[in-house]
């Protein structure tokens, strides 16, 4: 039994907590507390891939990466995209001298944040940004009296912000942001604290979640000292309470995208600190704000209310240090001053959909850093054009363009002004192997990347390569200044996002080698999570996103053995008192193990979809495989960019051969948009109840190695856009049209009708109906669907996602989604159908051009310019009439005056009988035989065919692709 036992020991964990405990009595002070080296020990067993050199019994003697110690405390856990996965279980709790805990950008990091969490009482900063923690904040944490630093942003938070957060009278920082948080935001009341009692606090970041009610009056006092009020993207709703205007420290303010309603409060111009204010898409009323005095701001965006109508006030003018004035859609009438164009850092002024009129003068003194003056539909009718204006001025929709001008004014030019890309420093970029980049400095290597998202920037100019360069510079003085191991950093693709957001991929590159270690990382990505760094002025609050860092070096474990073993016999001549110990460390190590068995279950959604499990296996998945990682990479040749046949928002999709020899396409989601263990198995077992031979289906699915992919039948034709764009080199006359329609038609209306639950698709476009061999309509690409929770609701209330061109105007005004809103986008795809156009072509949206057009008492409406030859040349006009007819039923404004799917499905099979078609007849032939040029079995994703040199007959040889610019 003893030689069984301290054989036993002298395996992995046990071995190591003999020697803790040995150490922990006969030689104290050399090593990490048993405390602690059991939690961590746990913890340990609980995680997969924790770093190589976690082995031993001592933590702190042997610097296990990314955990630091005082004496033989731990205090500092920072293991930020450490690649690890599972649960946090209530074993941390035992760290008693914690002070720091930074588990971010561990995506496989799920499940609740244990209530064990509130007994860490030292603990000053609690960071957990970007991992996939889900259930409710549990109250517990308002116990953690010494919390300076509270983020637990972009995870799946659901439930209320607890109360007890109030009772943290020395937090700094609170980042909510980014959960799917709910509830109204909790004021103190007598008993209950409230964050009306966070007087230190100077960040309040709780945007894009689902708060809802008023924002409490109480909330807000004089004796805060809040610099940044962010409530972006809620559902709050009442007025802005006045008691805002009495915190005069705030600096940036976002109250924008909720549905706040009521004037706003007189007093806001007290503020006179604020430098960012953003109002927009709310339902405010009465007298547009009056922010004379209010000299601080740079950026100020109330698009979208409901206010009185006025004429352009005078604040236009007065407020020097304007960059941003952004107005769209708020009433504003009357001629625009020329003073208005002078304060010298001014770079956007939007002023769309106003009533402006007269003439349009920018003086010849005016802002050098002017950039766009948008005034797309309103009431202008002169424009003193001065020679060399390097100004983008739009007045589309103007009087002064409706004469069919001609000039620049009078068209969209898309200019990006967002290309900005870190140039190499006086060297030549080399081209690197495998997954290397060539650094700034040209050397090649393995950089650590992320997104970083600024949430209130005071500029609107993204195309000024110099503010970039003084943030790259700010971020190397923070890395040298920390001593970390870095050489250069690139920034590059600066673009805004749907929530006005400055949004930039960073690329951090390693010193001294050509990647980092596991100490590096953790440094690097405390720096970003923990707000050391501070982004120059004008960038304001941001938060960073890391990606997964698959390319550290292996520290080995090995060397540390033989030494433990030393210890072991010196110890296990002890004697009997010693042996007692023995037996109650195996245990206590049986018993962790049990434990940590346990918890690693827990962590992993999958556990109970043993495939090798006979029966009760998964009878929700029938028909659906799980891969491993090591199968999918083979069968894409290691994922290479052969077979790389098209990207998205989400990450890439690959073509690959299974054993079986069947194609498929493989979605991999990049690291950083991937989803919690839970959500990836919910969206599996929807897609695989999802079958129609209109909608793609799902071959399998990879949830592995940190790695989640989605195997697809691959269907050769590839998209619709594809072969309407001529890219394909497949011609599509006009019944091919009606039966693709129809097709997609179908496939929709079976995802609204007879999945179960209902599924809204939110993001229908050409882009996303595949064409098999025969050119059936497959719906594909349930990326952003939404299960309709409650059907009897009849709608979910979502983030607005979805693709430009395609939105539903309803749904982002109101945010709520519902199956109409597929139906306005299937209404653009229809009319993408008879005119070959995309949505948003050369300034032009397809649907006002075609109401445009449109006169019914001609021929063809009048619309033969619009319409793709092909389909104007028809045989049966009348069809093609028609088929305009339900398009225009499609967009309606209003959903409730669309028609639902299965009634789109009929207008369409009508329209088929008028032009002398059977909808019930599939057709036969396979694509090979369709005109235009044959393209063998060349799949239209492929590098090939975008270079082919063979044009299809098609109006619309360019494809733009602006289009995308709210998913990709
Ligand atoms: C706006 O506020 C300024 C300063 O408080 C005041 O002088 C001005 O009359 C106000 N304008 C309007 C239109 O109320
Ligand atoms: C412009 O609009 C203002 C306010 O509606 C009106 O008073 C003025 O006469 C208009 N000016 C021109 C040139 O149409
Ligand atoms: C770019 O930004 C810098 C710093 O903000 C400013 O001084 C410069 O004038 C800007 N350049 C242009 C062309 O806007």
């Amino acid at each position: 039994m003893l030689f069984y036992l301290a054989k036993m020991m002298i395996g992995r964990i046990h071995l190591s907590l003999l020697v803790a405990l040995v150490h922990g009595l006969v030689i104290a002070a050399a090593l990490t507390h048993t405390d602690d080296f059991v939690s961590l020990e746990a913890l340990r067993n609980t995680w997969m891939d924790v770093p190589p050199n976690w082995s031993g019994a001592d933590p702190c003697g042997h610097s296990w990466s990314g955990i630091s110690c005082s004496g033989n405390r731990v205090v500092s856990i920072t293991l930020a995209s450490f690649n690890l996965s599972g649960q946090l279980s209530s074993d941390i709790a035992r760290l008693s001298e914690l002070q720091t805990l930074d588990l971010s950008y561990n995506k496989g990091m799920t499940g609740p944040l244990p209530a064990a969490i509130g007994n860490l009482k030292k603990l000053s900063s609690l960071i957990l940004v970007g991992c996939g923690f889900s259930g409710p904040i549990p109250p517990s944490i308002g116990s953690l009296q010494q919390l300076v630093y509270l983020s637990l942003n972009s995870n799946n938070f659901i439930g209320e912000i607890p109360s007890s957060i109030g009772n943290l009278s020395n937090l700094y920082w609170l980042d909510l942001a980014d959960n799917k948080l709910s509830g109204t935001i909790p004021v103190s009341n007598g008993s209950t604290p409230g964050l009306d009692m966070l007087l230190q606090t100077k960040h309040f970041h709780f945007g894009r979640n689902q708060l809802s009610g008023e924002i409490p009056t109480q909330l807000f006092s004089s004796s805060m000292t809040l610099i940044h009020l962010l409530l972006e993207n809620n559902q709050l709703s009442g007025s802005i309470p006045s008691t805002l205007g009495l915190v005069q420290t705030l600096e940036a303010v976002r109250l924008d995208r909720n549905s706040l309603s009521g004037p706003v409060p007189q007093n806001l111009n007290n503020l006179t600190s604020i430098q960012e204010l953003f109002l927009a898409n709310n339902q405010l009323s009465g007298p547009l704000p009056n922010l004379t005095g209010m000299n601080s701001l740079n950026y100020v965006d109330m698009s979208n209310n409901s206010f009185d109508a006025t004429n352009v006030p005078p604040w236009f003018s007065s407020l020097q240090s304007l960059t941003s004035l952004i107005m769209e859609n708020t009433h504003i009438r009357g001629q625009l001053p020329v003073s208005m164009f002078s304060p010298f850092q001014l770079q956007t002024v939007s002023l769309k959909n106003n009533r402006i009129n007269g003439t349009l003068n920018i003086g010849s003194i005016y802002s050098s850093q002017l950039k766009v003056i948008d005034l797309q539909n309103n009431l202008v009718d002169a424009f003193t054009q001065r020679a060399g204006y390097s100004v983008q001025i739009i007045l589309v929709d103007n009087p002064i363009c409706t004469e069919g001008g001609t000039e620049n004014y009078c068209t969209f030019l898309y200019q990006s002004n967002s290309s900005y890309s870190t140039p190499a420093e006086n060297c030549t970029p080399l081209p690197c192997d495998a997954d290397k980049l060539s650094s700034p400095t040209c050397k090649c290597a393995y950089p650590y990347t992320g997104t970083l998202s600024f949430r209130a920037p005071s500029f609107s100019n993204f195309g000024n390569s110099s503010v970039f360069a003084s943030l790259e510079k700010k971020l190397m003085d923070t890395f040298r200044s920390r001593s970390l191991p870095v050489d250069s950093v690139s920034l590059n693709n600066p673009t805004k996002d749907i929530d006005s957001y400055l949004v930039l991929n960073l690329q951090v590159f390693p010193s001294g080698q050509d990647y980092f270690n596991y100490t590096g990382i953790s440094g690097v990505g405390f720096m970003l999570s923990n707000q050391t760094f501070k982004p120059p002025h004008g960038f304001g609050p941001f938060y960073f996103i890391g990606n997964n860092y698959p390319y550290f070096a292996g520290l080995t474990s090995a060397s540390h053995k033989s030494s433990r073993t030393g210890v072991f016999i010196g110890a296990a001549v002890c004697g009997i008192v010693l042996l007692l110990l023995l037996l109650l460390a195996g245990l206590y190590a049986l018993c962790q193990r049990k434990r940590a068995e346990t918890a690693t279950k827990k962590s992993d959604p999958f556990a109970s979809w043993d495939p090798n499990a006979k029966s009760g296996g998964v009878p929700q998945l029938k028909g659906t495989k799980s891969f491993s990682f090591g199968e999918l990479k083979r069968c894409t040749d290691n994922f290479s960019d052969m077979n790389d046949v098209g990207s998205g928002g989400y990450g890439k999709v690959y073509r690959g051969i299974l054993s079986n020899g069947q194609v498929v396409a493989i979605k991999r989601a990049q690291q950083g948009s991937s989803q919690g263990g839970l959500e990836f198995k919910t969206e599996i077992e929807l897609l695989s109840r999802v079958h129609h031979k209109n909608v793609v289906s799902l071959v399998g699915f990879c949830f592995d190695h940190g790695e989640q992919m989605l195997v697809y039948e691959f269907i050769a034709n590839g998209t619709l856009k594809d072969s309407l764009s001529g890219r394909s080199g497949i011609r599509l006359d006009w019944v091919r049209r009606l039966r693709i329609a129809l097709g997609a038609a179908k496939g929709l209306q079976y995802l609204h009708d007879l999945a179960n639950p209902p599924i809204i698709h939110r993001d229908i476009k050409s882009n996303n109906i595949l064409l098999d061999e025969r050119l059936n309509a497959k719906v594909a690409d349930f990326g952003l669907s939404k299960l309709m929770g409650d059907p009897e609701k009849g709608h979910v209330t979502t983030q607005v996602k979805g693709t430009m061109g395609y939105l539903d105007p309803e749904y982002y005004m109101t945010q709520q989604l519902t199956d109409k809103s597929d139906v306005y986008s299937f209404g653009v795809l229809l009319l993408e159908l008879l005119t070959s156009r995309s949505p948003i072509e050369r300034g032009k949206y397809i649907v006002m051009e075609v109401k445009e057009a449109m006169d019914k008492s001609k021929d063809l409406y009048n619309l033969q310019e619009i319409l793709d030859p092909i389909v104007a040349s028809s045989t049966a006009p009348k069809s093609v009439e028609k088929f305009v007819d339900l398009a225009l039923m499609c967009v309606q404004e209003l959903g409730v005056n669309r028609p639902s799917m299965s009634e789109v499905v009929k207008g369409i099979e009508n329209v088929m009988e008028l032009a002398g078609l059977n909808p019930n007849v599939e057709s036969v032939s396979t694509s090979s035989s369709y005109g235009g040029t044959s393209k063998g079995s060349e799949h239209p994703y492929s590098n090939e065919s975008l270079f082919a040199s063979t044009v299809a007959y098609s109006p619309t040889s360019v494809v733009e692709e602006n289009d995308r610019v709210q998913r990709d």
